[in-house]
Parts: structure tokens; sequence; C-alpha cells
């Protein structure tokens, strides 16, 4: 066992600015990424499926490139940077790492927390080397996703992630083509959890982490995949987490879903906690979801929504971006403004 206190990483993360100095990698390759990858065919219509991942992003069934990078747009960042700070709160105490760590991501979508999970798990390495820990952890990520389009994301991203990076310390190890299932439903196949045939089995893997983020998010789909929770479960270690993220807890329907979820794991003997994060005040001081249209508003003062505007406005009408800001953050614009500008400015420089 690594002998060291969850204080002294978490002081040391926050010490050295390194969460902030890959959350600022991240970025950079993200927009790089766009830059490189979004042509003039796809702008419009990923413009469209911006709005509808906002609106409707339950209805998404991710079967189109375009509709998977309006998600990747909207929303990795906040994923990535939220995985970030809760792996780093609960490395290496509440999440044990003897020799290795093998995580599960249960329907990854864009795999912000394999990412972040790979970035905590680089710092914790350099952390432990800089204090003389000897040790030889070693990190094995496996997910489940059903999209080939978010695959494809996958293994763009990492290649540029890694692209020109010549630090070994920080390559990105995500296993873009080894998902373990590509249906969660398949997770519980045919097997018997309530006859105990299950604990017979000896488990494929047994993974000390299992995370899963946005999934669940309706009572139907929990009603669906209700055995194969209980089955991801039977993969934990002793000791293992599984952690399953969402909408704040105050939000209706997430309020249900917390219950249900509690209600099917407790039933299996299963302890569950429920953390209420404030993750969000780290992008942003102000920033509320009462109806749409605050969300909208409000995110922009949220680092995915200002890179949305600046890259769709780019360099060259910086004094534009400026005054469009400015008078965003005086308030004095509505949304249908703000959506005809943006709509209005990507004409303008696509065409
Ligand atoms: C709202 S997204 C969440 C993505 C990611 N976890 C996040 O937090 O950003 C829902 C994801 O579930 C995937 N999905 C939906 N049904 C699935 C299934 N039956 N098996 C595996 N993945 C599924 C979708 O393709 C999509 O990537």
């Amino acid at each position: 066992m690594l002998e060291t206190k969850l204080i002294t990483f978490k002081n040391w993360v926050s010490e050295n600015g390194i969460i902030d100095k890959r959350f600022e990698y991240v970025n950079q390759k993200l927009t790089y990424y766009f830059d490189e990858f979004l042509d003039n065919h796809r702008a419009l219509p990923m413009y469209e499926d911006y709005f509808n991942a906002i609106t409707k992003c339950n209805e998404l069934k991710f079967d189109c490139f375009t509709e998977v990078e309006a998600y990747v747009k909207l929303y990795f960042l906040e994923r990535y940077r939220r995985f970030s700070l809760i792996f780093v709160d609960l490395i290496p105490n509440r999440i044990k790492i003897n020799k290795e760590i093998l995580m599960l991501d249960i329907a990854t979508g864009p795999g912000a927390a394999m990412y972040a999970l790979n970035d905590v798990f680089n710092m914790y390495k350099i952390y432990l080397e800089e204090n003389n820990i000897k040790n030889d952890i070693t990190l094995n990520i496996k997910y489940i996703e059903q999209s080939t389009y978010f695959r494809e994301f996958l293994h763009k991203f990492t290649e540029i992630l890694n692209l020109n990076n010549l630090d070994e310390k920080w390559l990105y190890k995500i296993p873009f083509h080894f998902e373990l299932e590509d249906d969660y439903i398949k997770i519980h196949s045919n097997i018997n959890i309530d006859k105990g045939y299950y604990d017979f089995q000896k488990p494929k893997y047994s993974f000390n982490l299992i995370v899963s983020s946005y999934f669940f998010t309706d009572i139907n789909n929990l009603e669906y995949f209700g055995d194969s929770i209980i089955k991801t479960i039977k993969y934990l270690k002793n000791n293992g987490r599984m952690i399953i993220i969402g909408a704040n807890a105050g939000n209706n329907v997430y309020t249900k879903i917390y219950e249900e979820l509690k209600t099917k794991i407790t039933q299996h003997n299963y302890g569950t906690k429920k953390f209420i994060g404030n993750c969000r005040l780290e992008f942003t001081k102000k920033y509320t979801f009462d109806t749409q249209e605050d969300e909208i508003l409000n995110s922009i003062y949220d680092i995915r929504f200002n890179y949305i505007v600046s890259d769709l406005i780019g360099i060259k009408d910086k004094q534009e971006y400026n005054e469009l800001i400015l008078k965003l953050n005086k308030r004095t614009i509505n949304v249908t403004e703000l959506l005809g500008f943006i709509r209005y400015s990507k004409f303008r420089k696509k065409i």
C-alpha cells in the first residue's frame, strides 16, 4: 500500500496549479481539433445540433458526427474539469491504488472521465516521484459506448492530444479501439443475478473504479438498465467505488433518479453515498439553471460558451467579439439577439 495522505496530494496539485495547466492543454487541443476538422460542410449542421444538444440532449442518438461534435463543444470541458477535481479529491485515499487502477466508464461519450483520470493518474505518479516514493502503479481503462461517432472522436482526439507531445509523462493512453461492450444492456446478458448465478462466476474484470456520467438521465432507462447496474457493481473489487454523476440534486428529475438508483443498489446490500459538488464554481461566479433562457445566458460566462462564440466569430472580428462580450456582461443582449449574432457570424465566416 502506498502511504500518502490525501491532503498532501491535493495540496501539491493546487500549489502547482497542475490541474489548471492540464485543463489549458486539453482546452487548446480541443480548439485545434475543431479548427482542423470542422469544415464548411459540417459547420452549419453542427450549429443546429448544438442547440438540440442544449434543449433535448436526452433525445440525441449520436448517430452522426455533427451531433457528437456539438455535444463535445458543449459538455466536454465541463465534464473533464469536474472529473479531474473529483479524482484529485478521491485519489489515493478513497480510490485505493495498490498496483493498478482499473476503471470502467459506462457510456463514455467523448471520454471526459477517461482523459481526466489519465491526467490525474499522471499527476499522482509525478507527485510520488517528487516525494521519492517508489511505485510501479499502472492505469488501465475500459469503456462502454454505443456510438461509433463518439469512438471515432476518442481516436482522433487522443491522437491530437499526443501529437507533438514529447513528454512521456503526459501521454494519453485512451483505449479507443478496445471498448468492453458497445451496448450497456449486453453487460448483464442472460445472467440471472437474483438466483445468485453470477456469484459463482469469476468476474472477467475486477475494477477499482466504475464511473457513469449523465447516462442515467430518466427513470425509464433506469428500469431498462436495472439489472445491468447490479451486474456492473459486481465487477467492483473489494473497496472499489462506483461514481454516478448527473445534474444538480435539487433538480426534480434527478432527485427521482438518484433515489431510484439508491433503492436499486441498496436492495443488493451495497451502500450509497450522495455527494453534492460545487465544481461549477470553478468555472464561473454566476451560474443558475432556472430556465432554459437562463441556462444559455448564464453559460456565456462559462468557458465553453465563450469558446463557441470566439471561435465562430474568429480573430478578425475581435472588436465585434469584445462588444458582444461587453453587452453580455451587462446583460443588455437577449438570447435571440445572441443566437442571431452567432448565426450571422457563422455564415459570414464560412461562406
Ligand atoms: C448524455 S451522453 C453522456 C456522455 C458522457 N458520459 C458525458 O458525461 O459527457 C449519453 C451517452 O450514452 C451513450 N449510450 C446511450 N445508450 C447506450 C447504450 N445502450 N449502451 C452504451 N452507450 C449508450 C450515448 O451514445 C452517449 O455517449
